[in-house]
């Protein structure tokens, strides 16, 4: 972009744009890269861990709008902009599939338009606001306006609870967020976890010295705060990579990947 509005602080990392960077984007800047290489000199596999949790989200999308019939999702941590965006993989299932993606960083809004190319028997919005505030994005008027609350809703939380610490409430949140959803609505969740290599430790460490909020959470931790009380859908909590994988092929090791995901059913 060349000129960018002033709230876009280019001088400060900021997550959206690391993962980009990791996932092979165009949206990123000196300070994200500069974190990232920290985070990636000393965990090398952490742009696979990228990669597999973005295959993850399409597959889990995948299943949502195919096997399980659903046809609105909250996208909550959407990120920038990339091939396979929710809308693109539910509406290629769905044509009527609706989203609403949420984001707090500035640069998202500014690429949002990419976002918002919904096929026409469908919708998007796009809702910039803060995980922190479950309230704010159920009552914005673009969430009212697109989501059915009568309806079953996918409610998506991909690789964004490892930036929500303790401190923060997590269990509230999503307390919050899953009281809205009917009955038959689900949840998708992945976290990066340090449970099964010791290098991942640098993920949570480089991010808090620049000023980002990240905890790593083991694979009990995760379920219990994001899957409590919810049906998981076979085979549960895995690594992202091992989550309904498509192909064949060889796989990446836990170790490798370290990511969880999940996909929930609200009973
Ligand atoms: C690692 S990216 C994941 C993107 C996408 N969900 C995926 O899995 O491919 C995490 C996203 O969460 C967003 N995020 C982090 N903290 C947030 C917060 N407190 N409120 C809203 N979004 C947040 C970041 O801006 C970033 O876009």
């Amino acid at each position: 972009m060349s000129e960018l509005p002033p709230e876009i602080d280019t001088s400060r990392p900021h997550p959206a744009r690391m993962y980009d960077y990791g996932i092979g984007g165009k949206n990123h800047f000196a300070a994200d890269r500069e974190v990232a290489e920290q985070i990636f000199a000393a965990w090398p596999s952490g742009r696979t861990s990228g990669r597999e949790n973005r295959a993850f989200l399409g597959r889990a999308v995948r299943y949502l709008a195919g096997e399980a019939g659903i046809r609105q999702f909250l996208d909550i941590g959407t990120g920038l902009p990339t091939t396979d965006n929710v809308h693109e993989v539910a509406q290629a299932v769905a044509p009527s599939s609706r989203v609403v993606y949420v984001d707090n960083d500035p640069l998202v809004l500014a690429h949002a338009r990419a976002l918002l190319t919904s096929a026409p028997e469908g919708r998007t919005a796009y809702i910039q606001a803060d995980i922190r505030d479950p309230q704010a994005i159920l009552s914005d008027p673009a969430t009212k306006d697109v989501l059915d609350f009568s309806q079953p809703i996918a409610l998506m939380l991909v690789a964004i609870l490892h930036y929500v610490p303790d401190e923060w409430n997590p269990t509230g949140i999503l307390a919050t967020l899953l009281d809205a959803l009917p009955s038959g609505s689900y949840l998708v969740a992945s976290h990066i976890t340090g449970e099964h290599d010791p290098a991942v430790a640098a993920f949570e460490r480089a991010d808090r010295e620049a000023g980002i909020p990240a905890q790593l959470r083991d694979s009990a931790e995760f379920a219990r705060l994001a899957f409590r009380g919810l049906d998981l859908v076979p085979p549960g909590v895995v690594s992202v990579a091992d989550w309904r994988p498509d192909t064949a092929g060889p796989r990446p090791s836990i170790a490798e990947v370290s990511t969880y995901g999940g996909v929930a059913r609200k009973p």
